[in-house]
């Protein structure tokens, strides 16, 4: 899909900009613009918490700080991304309709205070900020400097107020039509549940029910309704204004107290705010769990989107605040670009001076200056940007996925099933994500109610939960010639948490070729392992947590288990369904074997990884890499080296480099100076240091 993100001057490269802290130094105002200038910025995202200043009484509105800095930062060519102002209130608001403070699960109502955190039904609230956003959009909605709207802040969290619970009840009504329908899908039967009107319904509480899944599963998909429709709110109050200026919303890491998927046709495009935990055992690790993240929010529209934002030095809410060691702040921007983000912005340019967050790391910090490593890091990143500008409106393809699905996450986790312990669904997904990542290719995460169309190879871990219509899906997708990799522990349960009868994987043990007997949870030290039924390959596989015994019903056994009284039956299989392929992963094997187990099954369809030839080359370990596509054809092939020695990377000699961020050395023929945008054939090696980037083009 092509890109929805403004970017009126290049990648967009700037942060949140809070100058409201600031109105009683102009001069602290008017050298924010001399640095943001010098660093390459050219956005800023305005008045995410300015509500209090912004409308200091209710019904007094006062934009005039707003304006200014409006049109001073677009006079100097920086661009404003404009934010609604509900990511927090106004004691005042609080204080006059306490309704739109939210009630917490045992029934106890929130003192003012923090943010985020409001009653998304409360009519004051909605009327409110209603009401702000229509003038904000009014007055600014069709200002030159203004190029988008920044929705809300990481919204988050329920609320358990009368309001919401009725709400609740209005929710079931619509879905169920009849009490009898939500008894029989939620079995109520179970303990003598069952509810006799839509009015005895509550939500779910730690001080009243929790047992009963399926109400688990639909108060959930409720608060994603709460905060969907809040937004629609706020979407159309900003229409009504009179901007038809881009929206978006920004999103988190791993948060998955909203089904981010349901947001997809609101936004117009995509964004997310992007923390790392930089230097907490490997650089590669994390650099390889935020490109999983990147890879989250893109698949999402599966198109452009934006890093909202980053930090550009340490965070001060991580147990230990962790400086980035020089050029890790670079290769995380570029990281983001590399995954189709069409931007890397921060939070923040500069550094509050009290309050919470006196200590996050800005790209302006209390001493002010432009010498420091960060802000020099900050601008070198800057410029970096300035000089791939034709990258700009390019788009990632992936020939694979992995399912990811925020519903079935919530059902699997809540399940009370073979391991309470921990059942790892995360971590099964980061395992095929991470197998096909070592390959060397682009990979989406989609949820089960994306089309499968586009993929030669799909990885389904642990669906749980087949979402309605999932196992067709399925079915065609391997029938028409597709390789599927299922795991353990799917095909279990419906929509509503109700165990399938008559066999699991649910409608699809033809397709598959085994039905699943039992599934054995393994202690915390208990080790097995697996082995191939081909003697020629003598390596076991380690595997932890959970066996599954299948009945094989038309696939034959790749490799059988160890160890246990199940010692001999099968642990992998593969099954051809028509045109395709089916492999089942019985267990929840170790990292080394998804590497090698994807290796093969990606060379047998010849899948061609983005640099080098099918089966032919071997990225180093801890060497990341991506690909962009523009409308003319051109190629961008993003390296980082998350090591923290250098590698020597083989390139192909058809590449030029577009931009090298260090003062890596060319090992072939070329001699460029390095760091340098250059555009020399390259010999077959290339120097590449620690945290180093190289953008290639093809
Ligand atoms: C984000 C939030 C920002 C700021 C930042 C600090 O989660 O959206 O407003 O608080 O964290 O890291």
């Amino acid at each position: 899909m092509a890109s929805k993100v403004p970017s009126p001057k290049g990648f967009l490269y700037g942060g949140d900009y809070n100058p409201e802290q600031w109105l009683d130094r102009p001069d602290i105002l008017a050298e924010d613009i001399r640095l943001m200038k010098q660093a390459g910025i050219n956005t800023v995202s305005l008045g995410i918490f300015s509500w209090s200043t912004l409308e200091p009484e209710d019904g007094v509105y006062d934009f005039g700080f707003l304006e200014e800095r409006i049109n001073t930062l677009y006079e100097n060519g920086i661009y404003t991304i404009l934010a609604t102002p509900s990511g927090s209130r106004p004691k005042w608001l609080a204080d006059k309709y306490p309704e739109v403070l939210r009630v917490d699960d045992r029934g106890v109502r929130q003192h003012y205070g923090f943010r985020h955190n409001h009653c998304m039904t409360s009519p004051a609230l909605r009327k409110k900020i209603y009401a702000i956003d229509r003038k904000l959009s009014e007055t600014f909605g069709n200002h030159p400097g203004v190029i988008s709207w920044h929705i809300n802040n990481e919204m988050s969290g329920p609320c358990y107020c009368p309001l919401c619970q009725d709400a609740f009840r209005d929710f079931l009504k619509r879905k169920y039509g009849d009490i009898k329908n939500v008894n029989h899908a939620w079995s109520t039967t179970f303990w003598s549940h069952t509810y006799r009107s839509f009015e005895e319904i509550e939500a779910p509480s730690s001080i009243g029910e929790t047992q009963l899944h399926g109400l688990n599963l639909d108060w959930m998909r409720f608060v994603t309704e709460r905060h969907k429709d809040f937004t629609a709110h706020e979407i159309q109050a900003v229409r009504d204004g009179g901007s038809n200026l881009p929206v978006t919303m920004n999103l988190m890491y791993n948060y998955t107290g909203l089904d981010y998927q349901e947001f997809s046709d609101l936004m117009d495009y995509m964004s997310w705010d992007n923390y790392p935990t930089w230097h907490k055992g490997s650089e590669v690790a994390v650099g390889f769990d935020s490109a999983f993240e990147h890879d989250r929010i893109r698949s999402i529209q599966r198109a452009p989107y934006l890093m909202m934002e980053s930090c550009p030095s340490s965070t001060n809410w991580q147990s230990v605040s962790k400086l980035k060691a020089p050029g890790i702040l670079e290769a995380q921007q570029i990281q983001a670009i590399a995954h189709g983000s069409e931007g890397a912005l921060y939070f923040q340019i500069r550094q509050s001076r009290g309050a919470s967050e006196k200590f996050h790391g800005a790209v302006i910090d209390h001493y002010g200056g432009e010498d420091t490593r960060v802000f020099r890091e900050v601008a070198k990143t800057g410029h970096a940007l300035e000089s791939i500008r034709e990258v700009l409106g390019s788009t990632v393809h992936s020939p694979v996925a992995v399912i990811y699905d925020t519903q079935n996450r919530w059902a699997l986790e809540d399940a009370q099933g073979p391991r309470n312990a921990g059942l790892y669904y995360r971590e099964a997904v980061e395992k095929s994500y991470l197998a096909f990542k070592k390959y060397g290719l682009n990979v989406d995460l989609i949820d089960e109610t994306q089309s499968l169309d586009q993929y030669q190879v799909i990885a389904v871990p642990m669906a749980y939960m087949f979402r309605q219509g999932f196992e067709k899906k399925l079915r065609d997708f391997v029938a028409n010639g597709g390789r599927l990799i299922l795991s353990y522990w799917s095909g279990i349960v419906d929509d509503t948490d109700l165990c399938f009868l008559g066999g699991t994987p649910h409608g699809f043990i033809d397709v598959c070729g085994f039905r699943s007997k039992e599934i054995d949870g393994l202690y915390e030290d208990e080790i097995h392992s697996a082995s191939s039924v081909d003697s020629r390959e003598e390596r076991h596989y380690n595997f932890h947590n959970l066996a599954e015994l299948l009945e094989l019903e038309g696939a034959e056994a790749l490799y059988t288990y160890d160890q246990d009284w199940y010692q001999g039956q099968a642990a992998v299989t593969r099954h051809a369904y028509e045109k395709g392929v089916v492999f089942g992963l019985a267990a929840d094997f170790d990292q080394d074997f998804y590497d090698d187990f994807y290796e093969k099954i990606l060379k047998e369809i010849s899948c061609k990884p983005i640099l080098g030839q099918a089966g032919s080359f071997v990225l180093p370990t801890g060497v990341e890499v991506s690909e962009r596509t523009q409308e003319d054809g051109s190629i961008y092939i993003f390296l980082i080296n998350w090591n923290r020695e250098a590698v020597e990377i083989p390139v192909d000699s058809d590449c030029e480099i577009l931009y090298a961020s260090g003062d890596s050395s060319l090992m072939g023929q070329f001699q460029g100076e390095a760091g340098v945008k250059g555009t020399d054939s390259l010999g077959d090696k290339y120097l590449l240091h620690s945290y180093e980037c190289l953008i290639l083009k093809k």
